[in-house]
């Protein structure tokens, strides 16, 4: 390439990249309300819970918390059903009756309000997350919220600038950084068995379209999304564990991503194969594309890719890949690769390196698989988080991972509408990223 040509391409590179802005996306364009949270302890008690959804992932959680011997003290669900389910769960775990509120889709207002909660936990559908999150923390409480927490930027700042007003937390309930694999692989990262990382790829590629058909549960909402947007819809369970991995708001950070998109075809045929003619549901169009790959390129240079496919016939995967200058880990089945193992290039297992396996799992391992919940890192990502409200110290996740975890699926959207030009990311931080130390979890 000639330099005049060089200097061409860059320039069309820089021009691309500033094509695409999204309206209040900036740091500048969101004065901070507070200070930030990073690093905030919590205040050190056994915290009084509140659900709000008890839909299939509340009803998991509220079995992970009460194993966890968690205090439920309120229940909210629009469907009164559900709430009177998990009710029972709370009577039957040996604690006071909850208080349920099952007056509509506001009644969450409510529950919120009380005056004895100290954390709000929210699994529903995801349209609801940042109203109830922002009430929530309006009122004085801490957050758990289910993947992904917001799904706009506006949202992702919203629920920053909610955190850092009201000082209070709102942590995203992202439970594939809990994983066995993923809390090991993160040890051993951190211990700089890979070296240096460079390449890092995390997926949810899950087979979801009898659930997305069906009349119940996530049927009643989820397929809908596919109607309004095209681009990856569920960011966060494979971007968690290598954001963790790569030490990202912690030294280094998302800072421009692309993303294109397959055509969408896995409803259409599935429709057409199960779907009687005259169901409405034929009046659906679709719109999000099959597949969707994303890549993201971080402030230090490293580089990742980001896939989404839940309408196509396959086994799950999350991919769950790290790469660095000594060696690689892939999952799916979990293997690795570390220059200079025995076996010459053939991977081996992770059965040699049982030292990094993480201590939540060797002291609490056999209650989480007792009590299930996707191989028991539910439990274990909810022991940790009572863990650090009953000791009083910052939670491993916090409302900066919650963003720039969730920014991914509107950044996407918007890189695929612009014929997969490159779109920025904000710094929900502000700068903190530089100065944030590992997380807590790689301890
Ligand atoms: N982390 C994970 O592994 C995982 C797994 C499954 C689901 N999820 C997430 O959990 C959330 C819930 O998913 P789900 O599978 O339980 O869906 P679901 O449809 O089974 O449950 C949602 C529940 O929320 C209730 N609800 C809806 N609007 C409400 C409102 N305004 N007030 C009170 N209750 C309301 C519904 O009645 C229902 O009981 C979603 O964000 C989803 O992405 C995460």
């Amino acid at each position: 390439m000639s330099d005049l040509s060089r200097r061409g391409f860059l320039k069309m590179g820089a021009v691309g990249a500033m094509a695409v802005a999204a309206p209040g996306m900036t740091a500048e364009e969101h004065k901070p309300q507070g200070k930030t949270v990073i690093g905030m302890p919590f205040q050190k008690m056994n915290p009084r819970i509140g659900i709000i959804g008890t839909g299939g992932r509340g009803t998991s959680l509220l079995g992970n918390l009460l194993a966890a011997e968690a205090n439920i003290l309120a229940i909210c669900d629009a469907v009164p059903e559900h709430a009177e389910h998990a009710k029972g769960l709370v009577e039957k775990a040996g604690q006071k009756s909850p208080v349920l509120y099952t007056k509509g889709e506001n009644d969450f207002e409510n529950l919120v309000a009380r005056d004895d909660l100290d954390l709000i936990i929210i699994a529903t559908p995801w349209n609801w997350h940042v109203p109830m999150a922002v009430a929530a923390m309006q009122h004085g409480k801490h957050v758990a919220v289910e993947v992904p927490a917001a799904t706009t930027l506006e949202d992702c700042w919203k629920l920053v600038n909610t955190s850092e007003a009201t000082r209070r937390h709102c942590m995203m309930l992202e439970n594939c950084c809990y994983g066995y694999n993923e809390t090991l692989v993160l040890r051993l990262t951190h211990a700089g068995l890979l070296g240096d990382l460079l390449y890092g790829e995390g997926a949810y590629l899950h087979d979801l379209r009898e659930e997305l058909f069906s009349g119940k549960g996530e049927g009643l909402w989820r397929r809908t999304v596919h109607t309004q947007r095209d681009g990856n819809l569920y960011p966060t369970h494979g971007l968690g564990p290598v954001a963790n991995y790569m030490g990202i708001q912690r030294g280094d950070r998302f800072d421009y991503m692309v993303s294109m998109s397959s055509p969408q075809h896995g409803l259409e045929l599935y429709r057409k194969e199960h779907i009687p003619a005259s169901d409405p549901r034929w009046k659906e169009r679709y719109l999000t594309g099959d597949m969707n790959v994303s890549m993201i390129k971080t402030a230090n240079g490293r580089t990742i890719t980001v896939k989404h496919d839940v309408s196509n016939p396959r086994p799950y995967d999350r991919i769950n890949q790290v790469a660095g200058t000594k060696g690689i880990f892939m999952d799916y089945p979990p293997r690795i690769y570390i220059e200079g193992q025995k076996g010459g290039e053939d991977w081996t297992n992770l059965d040699g390196f049982k030292e990094f396996q993480h201590p939540l799992w060797k002291e609490e391992g056999t209650t989480a698989q007792r009590v299930g919940g996707h191989g028991g890192m539910d439990y274990i990502m909810l022991y940790r988080l009572l863990q650090c409200v009953r000791q009083g110290i910052a939670p491993d996740m916090d409302v900066y991972d919650a963003a720039a975890w969730s920014a991914p699926g509107p950044l996407s959207r918007l890189s695929v509408a612009h014929g997969s030009a490159p779109v920025q990311f904000p710094d929900f931080t502000r700068g903190g990223w530089k100065e944030r130390s590992a997380s807590a979890i790689a301890l």
